[in-house]
């Protein structure tokens, strides 16, 4: 499946996406600016903080609870299109994913 990460300025990364990988091993593997991954997916940096577009905001659901709670610590622009990008796996239903990466940074 294909992830699209929409960047500063519509800047766009294609990735193809194996299954079982993640929305931050993806681009960190593909080098897409703004998706950082420090923590390498444990929960804990929030570098890997992205929009989901609007359209696959169903699909994909909402932070779980210890999610919500490091976006509420650890990023300024917090929004209901918010997940970590480490917690988003990629599956043949998120096909063409589109996704922001809010680096803190821009
Ligand atoms: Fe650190 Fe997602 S990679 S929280």
């Amino acid at each position: 499946p294909k992830v699209v990460y929409v960047g500063n300025g519509n800047e766009k990364h294609v990735v193809d996406a194996t299954i079982g990988e993640n929305v931050m091993s993806a681009a960190v593997r593909s080098g897409v600016p703004g998706i950082v991954g420090e923590c390498g997916g444990q929960m804990s940096c929030a570098t890997c903080h992205v929009w989901v577009n609007d359209e696959f905001r169903e699909r994909v659901g909402g932070p779980g609870e210890m999610e919500a709670d490091l976006l509420d610590l650890g990023v300024s622009d917090y929004t209901e299109a918010s997940r970590l990008g480490c917690q988003i796996s990629i599956t043949d239903e998120l096909d063409e994913l589109v996704v922001e990466p809010r680096p803190e940074a821009w």
